[in-house]
């Protein structure tokens, strides 16, 4: 399995299981039957709702001699309405509490996006604080603290721009050393992607299979389907696998971590098997004309009138 370097000599393994949408009631022999067969990468979220159940599968994992929790590799992420300084350790303390750890290997900020405490998802614009109260400097000041505490041995951020990555470096003392976006080929992002490579930031591609489990407000009648993509499909009746795993190779090949997100055992095995997947320079250019800048995970929950963004287009600084 191909990693990802860090300068502390620590590394990230390239294919990871997503917990994004996985129900409580599953999560667990999801995330046991993945461990079972090789991943060793686990992305997590507080706000996923999923971590408690998570956390039992670590436990059971480790006690059983299944794996050691030093060649696990697991992310979580710091919910919207926990950015003040103050907050962020307690979150983090959290986390871990439900992951049953006592540190994590990645930490990062979910969204540059920030709420009022106790505020799930924003019902009206009053749940909203705007980031000239609580800055991005001050969560990630907060973030610092969980290094410093020994409580994560890495620190990123999630659905951030190139200017916001920018902003973030002029005041931050303790690296970002992970982006984590989405990222698949109708969103290819490559100057996003080049400019995180010129500044020793690693991207994370989330909906790597384009997210057909999505809520349904995320869904539209004329959304492309990645997983249904004619290229796609050539490509991976070329090489003998499946669609699926052509998008995780591809990911894989750009030098990203990638992290789809399944239950089923089958499709766990199938995802991790893509590490075996080579695709050449005829696959890579023909998918590079897919490119669409096409957003599964669009950010408009974050956007209202009188909120501080109020188009997308602010949200991505596009
Ligand atoms: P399931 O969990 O039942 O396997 P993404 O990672 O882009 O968010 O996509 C997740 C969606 O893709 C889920 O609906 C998941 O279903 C499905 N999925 C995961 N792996 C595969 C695969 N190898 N082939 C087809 N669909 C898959």
């Amino acid at each position: 399995m191909k990693t990802l370097p860090f300068k502390n000599g620590d590394t990230m393994p390239a294919i990871g299981l997503g917990t994004w949408k996985s129900k409580e009631g599953e999560v667990y022999k999801a995330v046991m039957e993945a461990i079972r067969i090789g991943y060793r990468h686990i992305d997590c979220a507080a706000i996923y709702g999923n971590e408690a159940e998570i956390g039992q599968a670590f436990k059971d994992a480790i006690e059983s001699g299944l794996v050691k929790r030093e060649d696990l590799w697991v992310t979580s992420k710091l919910w919207n309405n926990s950015h003040r300084k103050d907050q962020v350790v307690p979150a983090l303390q959290k986390t871990l509490k439900d992951l049953n750890l006592d540190y994590l290997d990645l930490y990062i900020i979910h969204w540059p996006v920030a709420l009022k405490e106790g505020v799930g998802f924003p019902g009206s614009v009053e749940d909203f604080l705007s980031l000239d109260e609580v800055s991005l400097a001050e969560t990630w000041e907060g973030m610092e603290q969980c290094v410093d505490q020994g409580l994560a041995r890495h620190i990123g951020v999630s659905n951030f721009s190139m200017e916001k990555i920018k902003n973030l470096l002029t005041t931050a003392r303790i690296h970002p050393e992970m982006n984590q976006v989405e990222m698949h080929p109708y969103l290819q992002q490559n100057v996003l992607l080049n400019y995180c490579k010129n500044v020793n930031i690693h991207i994370t591609a989330y909906s790597p299979l384009g997210s057909s489990d999505r809520p349904v407000h995320l869904v539209k009648a004329d959304d492309p389907v990645l997983l249904k993509d004619e290229t796609v499909a050539s490509i991976a009746e070329k090489h003998g696998c499946s669609p699926a795993q052509v998008l995780i190779s591809w990911a894989v090949i750009r030098g990203t971590s990638v992290i789809p997100k399944s239950v089923s055992p089958e499709r766990l095995h199938q995802n991790l098997e893509a590490a075996s997947v080579e695709l050449d320079d005829d696959d890579m250019a023909q998918i590079s004309e897919l490119d669409r800048h096409f957003r599964y995970v669009n950010g408009s929950t974050w956007v209202r009138e009188g909120a501080y963004y109020t188009t997308t287009a602010e949200l991505w600084d596009e």
